[in-house]
This record gives structure tokens, sequence and C-alpha cells, in this order.
């Protein structure tokens, strides 16, 4: 018996309702790694690393403080150089071709590990709403009513007005996450989502990712430092250690 309230039920329940929600969709493969090789600052962080990130899947990665789990994030999201190969609809875009085609062209979207790189306006409500007016362009009732919806699910509404750098660490890392799920991206690379989160926070925004995943076919790739939080939500763990990368499918 699972005590609810728990991580455990809170984790099988949206497993429950994320596989009835997927069980018609085949995986597709939106980034597939082969032999990548990165290095930082003279050190190489990894080696040999070949893996798929599915549509629909939930991937968790640990490793320990330094292991290159932002590296390997900042990697695939195009920030970082690297050696081998990424391919597939959500790998990032080579520079030359990058320069020929419009910006914005890979659709995978990163969290930074510190959310507050990633703030550009001046309220919590509408740092949001700079991400929601380009998911639903010209259509201001839906941006609003969207914004609205997130703010109180995630307990952010009584701040909407301050900004985004008077809000707790928490809720800061909240607000990001809400504006990564706010732009519709396909591969959803999360950089410690759920740091300084308590239980029901934690739940709230697996939801968020668990819906991303099976409604509209996103692959999730998360870091943490808890194992039992990453083996409670993930379908496949993974982890980085001694320049080697491990992947276990647990569902
Ligand atoms: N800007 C940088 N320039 C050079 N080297 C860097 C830089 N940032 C990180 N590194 C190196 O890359 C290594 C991996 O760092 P990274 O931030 O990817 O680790 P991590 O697994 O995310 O750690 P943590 O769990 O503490 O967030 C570190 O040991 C660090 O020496
Ligand atoms: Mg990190």
């Amino acid at each position: 018996m699972i005590a609810r309230g728990s991580r455990r039920f809170e984790a099988a329940a949206l497993r429950k309702a994320g596989a009835s929600a997927d069980a018609n969709c085949a995986p597709e493969p939106l980034l597939t790694a082969e032999n990548l090789k990165l290095s930082r600052g003279g050190r190489t962080l990894l080696e040999g690393a070949s893996f798929t990130l599915d549509s629909g899947k939930i991937y968790a990665l640990t490793g320990h403080s330094g292991a290159g789990k932002s590296s390997l994030l900042l990697t695939l999201a195009g920030f970082l150089p690297y050696e081998g190969r990424l391919t597939g609809p959500c790998a990032p875009v080579k520079r030359r071709r990058f320069r020929k085609k419009s910006a914005g062209a890979s659709s995978s979207r990163l969290l930074f590990q510190n959310p507050q790189d990633q703030f550009v306006e001046d309220t919590v409500r509408d740092e949001l709403l700079f991400t929601l007016k380009r998911r639903f362009p010209g259509d201001e009732k839906k941006q609003k009513a969207e914004a609205v919806r997130l703010l109180k699910e995630h307990r952010l509404w009584t701040w909407r007005r301050y900004a985004p750098f008077q809000l707790s660490e928490g809720q800061q890392r909240r607000l990001a996450v809400l504006c990564l799920l706010a732009e519709n991206g396909r591969l959803l690379l999360c950089d410690e989502p759920f740091y300084a989160q308590d239980l029901r926070n934690e739940a709230a925004i697996m939801q968020e990712l668990q819906d991303a995943a099976s409604a509209r076919g996103a692959a999730v790739l998360f870091t943490t430092h808890d194992p039992e939080l990453a083996k409670a939500y993930a379908d496949v763990l993974m982890k980085m250690e001694g320049e080697r990368l491990y992947a276990k499918r647990l569902r």
C-alpha cells in the first residue's frame, strides 16, 4: 500500500494517467547521440556516449557534482561544442546551417541550472506572457487564461506583480519551468527542475512535464541529485560516471 501524498503515490498516479493518454502513440526518436564526446576546460567529461531520446518518455540524469550533467544538457541544446554525431528533429543546429536558416530551428528548450540566466521581463506575469505570446500568437485571451491557470496552479499568483528576482529560489525555479513549458518545445532539457521544491510543488511540476510528454509527444530529460526522485518519475535512468554514460530502462 503506497501512502497518499507520498512521492511514490504521486508518481504512480501520474504514470497511470500518462500511460492511458499515450497508449496509442509509437515513440519517435527526437534526438540520437552517436559516439558523443564532451570536453570542458581541457578535461574530458564524456566519451563514447550513444543514446536516443524518444518522444513521450521521461529521462532522469544523475551523477556527482561536476560529473558534467549541465554540460551535457548545454551541448544537447546547442550551446557547447562536441565530437561525434547528434541527429534527429531536436538535434542542435550546426553553426554553418544555422546562418542560412532562421533562428529557433531546433525544437529543444533548455531550463538553465540557474533560472536567473533566463529571465527577461519586469514582472512574474509578464515573464510568463513573454513565452505564451509565442505559443498562442495573436490570441491574447488564450495567453492570459493560460498565464492565470499556470500562476494559480503553481502557487505564484500572489507574486504575479513582483520582479522575478524578488522571488525565493524555489519560486524562481517554478517560474522558469513554467516558461519552458509554455514554449511548446518537443525536447525539454531541464537542469534540476525540482531543486528547492516541496513535495506538492514537485508533483505539480512533474504533472506538467508528464502532460507535455503524453499529450504533445515531448521528450523530457531532467537532472537531479536525488536517486529516489529519479526512480519514482523517470522511464529511463541515465548516469554520468567516469566519463561514461550509463542508461537503464525502468518502464
Ligand atoms: N564555464 C566553464 N568553463 C570551463 N569549465 C567548466 C565551465 N563550467 C563547468 N566547467 C567544468 O565542467 C565540469 C562539469 O560541470 P557541470 O556543471 O556540467 O557539472 P554538473 O554535473 O552539472 O555539476 P552539478 O551537479 O554541481 O550541477 C566541472 O567540473 C567544471 O570544471
Ligand atoms: Mg549542473
